[in-house]
């Protein structure tokens, strides 16, 4: 089943902003920060773009960005956004949809598997891995599963994802550890950041199976 945020596109941002504060935007700063000049870039899942001038902040010039997210409202918002000199294509399909006759350096999952039943989210994952260079590096950031006693992290979790589940037709129900398929998947933890009191977590991952070192 595949979501649809076309229906909370145009105010996707200001929602984010009135739960989250920031915090949603540091949590991506931490993960661009970490991109290398010059190099081939996959994001999926972008939302309304606002992470292409975020990057071009930081290389104003010399990226070439694929742009992979399903909602033709947010690939229009993401299309209208200043991405530097950087070469930007938007592809407006899922990412399972998408065949990319190259491998990227980088790729960015910003809040994606935080949509996907567990075996939507091995999938994807799959798919994903099968797209970064051998020793490339996977900027993730999600919600975090959360400890037992914090209340209020559940309640507004809940509330999340009745949200979404009505308004975007999300499929699933509650987060899954995707740190388990990382190190299924034989990544390394290179750098990683929590915010939002440890609700949110920016790692930087680098693909090792195969890689160089
Ligand atoms: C929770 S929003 C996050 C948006 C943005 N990354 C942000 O942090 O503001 C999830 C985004 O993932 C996109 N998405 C959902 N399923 C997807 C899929 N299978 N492939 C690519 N993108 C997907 C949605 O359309 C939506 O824009």
């Amino acid at each position: 089943m595949t979501s649809n945020y076309n229906n909370i596109a145009s105010f996707y941002d200001f929602l984010s902003k009135m739960v989250f504060g920031n915090a949603i935007i540091n949590a991506q700063r931490f993960l661009v920060e970490a991109i290398p000049a010059k190099s081939t870039v996959l994001i999926v899942g972008g939302g309304t773009g606002w992470i292409l001038e975020e990057i071009a902040k930081v290389h104003s010039e010399g990226l070439e960005i694929a742009y992979v997210e399903p909602s033709e409202k947010m690939v229009s918002m993401s299309e209208k956004r200043n991405a530097g000199f950087n070469e930007v294509i938007f592809i407006n399909k899922t990412i399972e949809e998408v065949e990319f006759p190259n491998h990227f350096d980088i790729v960015i999952t910003p809040f994606l598997f935080d949509n996907f039943s567990s075996i939507t989210s091995n999938q994807v994952f799959q798919k994903i891995d099968g797209c970064l260079v051998p020793d490339g590096m996977w900027l993730f950031v999600d919600l975090q599963p959360i400890k037992k006693g914090v209340l209020w992290q559940h309640m507004l979790l809940k509330l999340m994802y009745l949200f979404f589940k009505l308004v975007c037709q999300i499929e699933a129900n509650s987060l899954h550890d995707t740190t388990v398929l990382f190190h299924q998947y034989k990544y390394k933890l290179i750098s990683s950041r929590t915010f939002f009191k440890n609700f949110i977590c920016s790692s930087v991952y680098k693909k090792c199976h195969g890689c160089t070192e």
